[in-house]
């Protein structure tokens, strides 16, 4: 078997949590394999809304396997709690759940090493969520992480300390001001809770499983526009969010790669800091927000709101080899006039669409075609052959545009609105 990955095409949350679950019936094992607890994947069923940051999306169904890959980053605070909502919905999380060793553990210094450098930068802030990210990344690299395989051994808390103690050096370098003692309890409380659990090296059961025939799932984090080499730099994250992440997150090799499953929303969205070429700043993009309830499922940030934009787009499924298309909220669409689509920038009066080096809103112009928007409302239809006409259009021009097929639209938050073509 090939190993089939689902990831964001734009600035994330483009509905990947929902649509995981949605798939994972046909799945055996869904698998994490970047970013970590700056992700917030929601589902919706049964009237129940749930936000997953670091567990597998496919966690809410009882014979699949969930997997958090070594290129993930852990915070065990975080972890904890989302275990414990689990508890409350009577989801055994315990059963289903296995962790890398790999994976890298977010100390609270490194939620600190976060602050401290956003503070710093001001203005140019990356808007990051906070969580630790990049400083626990940069140890990574940086060959002074710990991993989660660590707080098995007795050394473990030698090994905090000096790492901790290193990162209050460099704190000290920063004007900011900070408790640690005051996060140290639930982090250990948050260390011994994941000692519990079942780690593993993900590498030989998620290709134990490709080679007996099962069928596994990559569930990306983020979006492409956010990849650390590919992105807006530097308003991005610090992981590879592209399908090559899968490889290196998880260990499996290129030639194992087979569905490469691109999420986009019928519109875009942003969340922090970072150019945004086709952002709303008027009415328009307040409606979308509005409708759309674009607000972070991480940390409640409104999310800028705008028009698609092909040329990112295509810039996406290039470096992902998408295979197939998924397109969300089309239903926030309805009752607009017209749709606008950005189809390529104006650059110093030359259009191009091409994703620039120097990917700077003030120094390009998006060129829009505009499609003729539909009234009805999307959320009830279950069906294709019940969109109104001019979704349709919208459906093939994209198509056509992006020369990729839509296989899945999606018309709600709920695992119900959800039309397979
Ligand atoms: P993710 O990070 O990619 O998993 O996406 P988020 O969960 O952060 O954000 C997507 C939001 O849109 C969530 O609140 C979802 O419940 C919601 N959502 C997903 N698909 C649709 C859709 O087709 N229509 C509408 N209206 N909401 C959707
Ligand atoms: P999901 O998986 C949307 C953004 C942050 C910030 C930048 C860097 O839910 O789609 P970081 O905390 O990673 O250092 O922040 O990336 N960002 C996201 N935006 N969805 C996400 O995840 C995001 N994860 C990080 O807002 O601009
Ligand atoms: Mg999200």
């Amino acid at each position: 078997m090939k190993l089939d990955i689902l990831l964001g095409l734009q600035w994330g949350d483009e509905g990947k949590g929902k649509i995981v679950d949605v798939l994972t019936p046909q799945y055996e094992v869904i698998a994490r394999f970047q970013g970590g607890p700056n992700a917030g994947h929601s589902l919706e069923f049964n009237g129940i809304k749930h936000v997953l940051h670091t567990i597998p999306s496919g966690i809410f169904h009882e014979n699949t396997l969930n997997i958090v890959g070594n290129g993930v980053v852990i915070d065990p605070v975080i972890f904890r709690k989302e275990i414990i909502a689990l508890d409350n919905l009577n989801v055994n999380a315990r059963k289903n759940l296995r962790i890398s060793r790999k994976a890298h553990l977010i100390l609270p210094t490194h939620r600190l090493l976060d602050a401290a450098s956003e503070a710093a930068k001001g203005q140019a802030k990356i808007g990051s969520t906070l969580k630790g990210i990049g400083p626990t990344y940069m140890d990574k690299t940086g060959r002074n992480g710990l991993r989660v395989g660590d707080i098995m051994q007795a050394n473990f808390m030698d090994k905090y300390r000096f790492l901790a103690n290193k990162h209050e050096e460099m704190l000290g370098h920063f004007n900011f001001e900070y408790n640690l003692s005051e996060l140290e309890p639930d982090f250990l409380e948050g260390i011994e809770f994941l000692r519990s659990f079942i780690q593993i090296d993900s590498e030989y059961d998620v290709n134990d499983a490709l080679k007996r025939g099962k069928k596994v799932l990559a569930e990306g984090a983020q979006g492409s526009l956010l990849d650390i080499d590919f992105g807006s730099y530097p308003f991005v994250t610090s992981s590879n969010t592209i399908s090559a992440g899968a490889c290196t997150g998880l260990g499996v090799a290129p030639g194992r790669i087979g569905e490469v499953l691109g999420i986009f929303k019928a519109y875009c969205t942003r969340v922090g800091s970072g150019p945004f070429p086709t952002e709303l700043h008027d009415e328009t993009g307040e409606e979308i927000r509005r409708i759309g309830r674009e607000f972070g499922a991480t940390t409640g940030r409104p999310r800028r709101c705008g028009w698609i934009d092909l040329p990112a787009l295509k810039y996406s499924i290039l470096i992902n080899g998408v295979t197939q298309l998924i397109m969300t909220k089309a239903d926030v669409l309805s009752g607009f006039e017209t749709v606008k689509v950005c189809t390529a920038y104006n650059i110093n009066g030359e259009l191009t669409d091409r994703f620039p080096y120097d990917y700077d809103e003030s120094r390009m112009t998006p060129v829009y075609e505009e499609l003729p928007g539909w009234n009805e409302d999307l959320t009830g239809i279950r069906q294709e052959s019940d969109f109104p006409k001019n979704l349709k259009d919208y459906i093939s021009y994209l198509e056509t545009k992006l020369e990729v097929r839509i296989s899945i639209v999606s018309v709600g938050p709920d695992r119900d609105q959800t039309i397979i073509r």
